[in-house]
């Protein structure tokens, strides 16, 4: 077997990426608000063998209320139950920087990674758009670059308050009544531009060290962040040119960060639309994108994009779009969508058409030998390390997924077939940190 191994990763999203995917006849949307359904696809991912299943989240609604299937749970406390559900998966929840607190923060990883033995991972974004800041007692987000200024700093605050026991803290001797040693657990006390923490935190030392630390931000500020912190990098690319592009200069970066290479995972999104023959795969394609309400996918790409294409004709190819430094939102998928644009000029119903099924993700309609080939192309010459599986319908979707395309990859080498050991870390070969006391306390 090769040395190098697929990281796979099942981004689940309620009954299915596609944006239609609860008007499907495949789906059931009363499952949206069950426990059960999410535990189910837990343990289908873990049957798989899958390195991890992963939550995104928002902190405002997302797309308009009358076309668009609710969220139901947030991800940390659904991550939990799913915890219980399974033994050996990973469990990457999403939770921004610009609206939580570190020391929040901190407790709810630390509390998922005790709970799931270690397989708690942090998916960090910084939140694109106004309306998530209206939820927080402001009119507007922060600036673009400073909302990572503030990520940063709050990285390192959440890692000193990770760090603030050391490994050996907890003694619980019963004799003397001494249940830790005080001199291995201590103050960060932080002071800094966003936040003054002293800590320490209230939670012994947790089985990973840290939560494994993903980011999912593709600007040049996130790349620059990404370098610094993340372990895995969750990204959407439309070409293999480009994510080869992102992957080089991402890699390239970490050696500035005193980083080895691989130490950093990069995972692009991919939407496996499948069947049996490419016809087959074609028809669900097809039945999908029939499905699509046009107001709504109007209104979901204006927001994430930031540049508002209400009103536009359908029939018509996309007005010209302003350059990415002009652009306070999402800029990586904004950017993604302008180049779209520019080479094959689309009308804005077939720009809806290819973004529907997976919001800028590559969208791969075929056979599980072509979504095998795609997969090792990518993988193969420099643009992946893995890929975020994104079934466009759930539960359906994931587990013809792993029932056909996986024992391709694993017959090819490409992918182990069982896990080699029992953290998320180990999942994706990451080293448990140091224990980061020493450290902290000579600082
Ligand atoms: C696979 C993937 C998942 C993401 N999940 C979320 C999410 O759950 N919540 C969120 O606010 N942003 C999420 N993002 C990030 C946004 O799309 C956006 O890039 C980011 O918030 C702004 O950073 P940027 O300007 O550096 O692109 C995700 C991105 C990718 C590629």
């Amino acid at each position: 077997m090769p040395e190098r191994q697929l990281h796979l990763n099942a981004f689940l999203m309620g009954v299915g990426h596609h944006e239609a995917a609860w008007r499907h006849p495949r789906t059931d949307p009363a499952r949206l608000g069950d426990v059960r359904h999410y535990q189910e696809l837990a343990r289908i991912a873990e049957d798989g063998g899958l390195d991890s299943v992963f939550l995104a989240d928002g902190v405002q609604v997302w797309g308009d209320v009358e076309h668009t299937a609710a969220q139901v749970f947030e991800p940390i406390t659904l991550l939990t139950a799913m915890a219980q559900a399974t033994s050996r998966i990973g469990l990457i929840a999403t939770v921004s920087t610009s609206y939580s607190e570190p020391y929040n923060l901190a407790r709810w990883f630390a509390s998922l990674d005790h709970i799931s033995g270690g397989r708690a991972g942090w998916n960090i974004v910084t939140t694109a758009g106004d309306r998530a800041a209206q939820n927080f007692s402001r009119d507007a987000a922060a600036e673009h670059a400073e909302r990572y200024e503030r990520a940063d700093e709050y990285l390192r605050v959440v890692t000193a308050l990770w760090d603030s026991w050391a490994d050996d803290a907890v003694v619980v001797d019963r004799a003397s009544g001494r249940y830790a040693d005080p001199d291995r657990v201590r103050d960060i006390d932080h002071h800094d531009r966003f936040y003054q923490v002293r800590g320490p935190l209230n939670t012994p030392r947790i089985p990973q060290g840290h939560p494994l630390l993903v980011q999912a931000g593709s600007s040049h500020d996130g790349k620059a962040f990404a370098a610094r912190w993340a372990e895995a990098v969750f990204t959407a690319h439309q070409t293999v040119e480009s994510a080869r592009e992102f992957y080089a200069d991402l890699k390239g970066r970490l050696a500035d960060n005193g980083r080895a290479a691989d130490s950093l995972k990069v995972l692009p999104g991919i939407v496996p639309v499948l069947g049996s023959t490419r016809a087959e795969a074609d028809r669900l394609a097809a039945e999908l994108d029939e499905l699509i309400v046009p107001v709504r996918a109007v209104r979901q790409l204006s927001e994430m994009i930031g540049v508002d294409l209400t009103g536009h004709p359908l029939d018509r190819p996309l007005p010209q779009l302003p350059p990415v430094a002009a652009i306070n939102g999402a800029q990586s998928r904004f950017a993604l969508v302008r180049d779209l644009v520019e080479r094959e000029r689309p009308t804005l119903r077939q720009l809806l058409s290819r973004l529907g099924g997976g919001r800028g993700h590559q969208v791969v309609v075929g056979t599980p030998d072509q979504i095998a080939d795609h997969i090792e192309l990518w993988f193969g010459t420099g643009a992946a390390d893995g890929f975020n599986i994104m079934a466009p319908l759930l539960p359906s979707g994931l587990s013809e997924f792993i029932d056909t395309v996986l024992p391709i990859l694993r017959a090819r080498g490409l992918f182990r077939a069982d896990y080699r050991g029992t953290t998320l870390r180990d999942h994706y070969g990451l080293a448990r940190p140091v224990d980061g006391f020493a450290t902290l306390a000579a600082v």
